[in-house]
C-alpha cells in the first residue's frame, strides 16, 4: 500500500436522516439536525457518516425513489444547507458519504414523466425497461419476475392516447422504475450526479442496490420465480448480478480516483451488495472496483458460535484473502435491530437481546477491516415491534399486506433527551415524530446515555477509541484460538484477544487478567454467558 487508505478499516455511522433529529420542529429530521449531531457523533469516535436519502422524492420508499438526483429535498434542507454539513463534517474530521440510488429513481423522475409521454420505441422509454405484454391484448406482464417488495416486477402504462400499453419493469414498487444502464445516456447522466456531489467535498457514496442495475438482456421468465423473492435479500440471478455492473464500478473507481489524484484525499465507494455466496461478493471489492461492499452474512447468522464462525472465516477467505478489506455489518435501516434480532421480540427488547448485542458489537469492532453502525445501535435501542398498522409507512407492508418484513421498527426516531417523546428529537411544543416513539425510548436516550459508564454508548465509544489507540485492531487478520464448544476467541496482530461466549453459562476466560474492555461484567479469570471481551495476551 502505497498511501494510507483510510477506508480499510474506517467505522463509518449511518444516518438515517428523517430519523436523528428534526430542527425545524416538523416531526421530520433534517440534514440542519445532522450538523447539530456532528459533536455527538465526533465523542462518539466515528471515523464517517453515510447519509440515507435526501434528494427530492416524493418519499414511497423515503427517499430511495429519487426525482432528482442534484438536489435536496426541502423537507431535509437545502443545498446551501448541504454545503454547511459537509465543511462543519470536515472541520471534525467526519467523512461524509451520500447515499446513491443508481438501480431505479421516482416514478416522478423528469425522465421517467417524458417517456411515459413518449411512444414505445421512443428514445425517451429506452432509459427505462418498457415492453409490450404477453397475451392476446398485451395484458400479461412481459416475463413472470417479483417484484422485491410484492407483486409482479411489472406495471402497465396507460398510453397517452387513453389506451393500456406498454409494461415497465420496477425491481421495488411501482413507483421506483428501473433505469436501463443498457443506455448510454444513463450512465452519463449518473457521472454529473457524482461529480455533482464530489465537487461539493463528499468524501464518497453507500451504493443502493450495487449487484442490480444490468439486467439479463432478453428479460427471460424465471425458472423459480417464487424464489427470486422469497427473502428481502433474495437474489433473482436474471434481474441482479449480471457481468456488465462490474465495469460501472470500474468507471465510477476512476473517478473516484481522479479526484484523488487533485488533493489526495481518498475518496470511497462502499455497495450495498447482496449476492449468493462471499467468492462472488468478492468480485465487487476487487482493486480496480468498489472499495467496500457491506458483508451481511454477518448480519444474517443466527446467534451461535459455529455460525458466526463460519461466516467470518469464509469472509476472511474469500473477501479479505484477495487483498480487500471486509466490511462488516449487524444492523442497519432495514434489519430488525439486533437487540430484538437476538432476543425475544418483546416491546422494549430483552436483557437477553441487549447482552447478545453488545457482545456482538465487540466481535464485529475487533475483525479486521471495516465496519458500520447504524444509528441507535450505539444506544442499544431495541426493535420498535409493536407499531400499529395505521401508523406503518413501509411500502413493504402496503404490498403485502403482512408486517413479517416490514422495517418502521427500526426506523423510529432517536431519542436524545427528557422523559417523554419527542425525548428533544424535534422541537416545538406540539411536534410530532414521524413514527411514534415508545415511552421506554426514555431509557435509551442519549442524554442518559453519556451519563451512565455502563451504557451501550460507552461500550462503543470506548471500542472505537481502543481500535484507534491500538495497532493491533482495524485492518490484518486474525488468527482463530481453540475454544470450547459455544465460544469464539481469535486473536489479532501482536496480542490482542477477543473472545465471545455464545452459550449462558460462564467459561474460563482466555486470557489471565482484567480485559480491556468487556460487554458486560467480566470477573479476572472468567467469561460471562451472552459476553465478549478484549485482552491484551502479554507474553
Ligand atoms: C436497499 C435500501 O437499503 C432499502 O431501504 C431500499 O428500500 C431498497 N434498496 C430499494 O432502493
Amino acid at each position: 500500500m502505497n498511501r494510507h487508505q483510510w477506508w480499510r478499516d474506517a467505522v463509518i455511522y449511518q444516518v438515517y436522516v428523517r430519523s436523528f433529529l428534526d430542527s425545524t420542529g416538523d416531526g421530520i429530521g433534517d440534514l440542519a439536525g445532522v450538523r447539530a449531531g456532528l459533536p455527538y457523533l465526533r465523542k462518539l469516535g466515528v471515523d464517517g457518516i453515510w447519509l440515507s436519502p435526501f434528494y427530492p422524492s416524493p418519499q414511497h420508499d423515503h427517499g430511495y425513489d429519487v426525482a432528482d438526483y442534484r438536489d435536496v429535498d426541502p423537507v431535509f434542507g437545502d443545498l446551501a444547507e448541504f454545503d454547511l454539513l459537509v465543511s462543519a463534517a470536515r472541520r471534525l474530521g467526519i467523512k461524509v458519504l451520500l447515499d446513491i440510488v443508481p438501480n431505479h429513481c421516482s416514478s416522478e423522475h423528469p425522465w421517467f414523466r417524458e417517456a411515459l409521454a413518449a411512444a414505445p420505441g421512443s428514445p425517451e422509454r429506452a432509459r427505462f425497461h418498457f415492453a409490450d405484454g404477453r397475451g392476446p391484448d398485451g395484458a400479461e406482464p412481459p416475463n413472470n419476475w417479483h417484484a422485491m417488495f410484492g407483486g409482479p416486477a411489472w406495471s402497465r402504462v396507460t398510453e397517452p392516447d387513453g389506451r393500456p400499453g406498454q409494461w415497465y419493469l420496477h425491481m421495488f414498487t411501482p413507483e421506483q422504475p428501473d433505469w436501463n444502464w443498457r443506455e448510454p445516456e444513463v450512465a452519463a447522466d449518473f457521472d454529473r450526479t457524482l461529480r455533482f456531489w464530489l465537487d461539493r467535498g463528499v468524501d464518497g457514496f453507500r451504493i443502493d442496490v450495487a449487484a442490480g442495475l444490468f439486467k439479463h438482456p432478453e428479460l427471460p421468465d424465471s425458472p423459480d420465480p417464487e424464489a427470486d423473492a422469497r427473502t428481502r435479500d433474495s437474489v433473482n440471478p436474471l434481474a441482479w448480478n449480471q457481468p456488465e455492473v462490474h465495469d460501472v464500478w470500474r468507471h465510477w473507481r476512476a473517478v473516484c480516483e481522479e479526484y484523488t489524484a487533485r488533493d489526495g484525499r481518498e475518496r470511497l465507494l462502499v455497495g450495498e451488495v447482496s449476492v449468493p455466496t462471499a467468492r462472488e461478493h468478492a468480485r465487487y471489492v476487487r482493486a480496480d472496483e468498489l472499495h467496500q461492499a457491506f458483508f451481511f452474512d454477518l448480519l444474517g447468522a443466527p446467534w451461535d458460535a459455529d455460525a458466526f464462525r463460519k461466516v467470518i472465516s469464509e469472509a476472511m477467505e474469500d473477501i479479505a484473502g484477495t487483498g480487500s478489506t471486509v466490511t462488516w455489518v449487524l444492523n442497519n435501516h432495514d434489519q430488525v435491530r439486533t437487540v430484538t434480532r437476538y432476543g425475544e421480540p418483546a416491546p422494549g427488547g430483552s436483557g437477553l437481546g441487549a447482552a447478545r448485542a453488545r457482545a456482538a458489537a465487540l466481535l464485529m469492532l475487533a475483525l479486521p477491516g471495516a465496519a458500520y453502525i447504524y444509528q441507535g445501535e450505539e444506544l442499544g435501542l431495541p426493535e420498535v415491534v409493536d407499531l400499529p398498522d395505521e401508523v406503518l409507512t413501509d411500502p413493504i407492508f402496503r404490498r403485502t399486506g403482512s408486517r413479517a418484513r416490514i422495517r418502521d421498527g427500526c426506523r423510529v426516531p432517536l431519542p436524545w433527551s427528557g422523559q417523554a417523546s419527542p425525548f428533544g428529537f424535534t422541537t416545538g411544543a406540539l411536534a410530532k415524530p414521524w413514527l411514534p416513539q415508545p415511552e421506554y425510548f426514555a431509557e435509551y436516550a442519549t442524554h442518559r446515555a453519556l451519563a451512565d459508564t455502563r451504557s451501550s454508548w460507552h461500550l462503543y465509544r470506548d471500542g472505537l477509541h481502543l481500535r484507534a489507540a491500538l495497532d493491533q485492531l482495524g485492518d490484518g487478520t486474525l488468527h482463530w484460538l481453540d475454544t470450547q464448544p459455544g465460544v469464539l476467541a481469535f486473536a489479532r496482530g501482536d496480542g490482542l484477544v477477543c473472545a465471545v461466549n455464545f452459550t449462558a453459562a460462564p467459561v474460563p476466560a482466555p486470557v489471565a487478567g482484567t480485559p480491556l474492555l468487556a460487554s458486560g461484567p467480566c470477573p479476572t479469570g472468567v467469561l460471562p454467558g451472552s459476553t465478549a471481551a478484549w485482552w491484551i495476551d502479554a507474553p
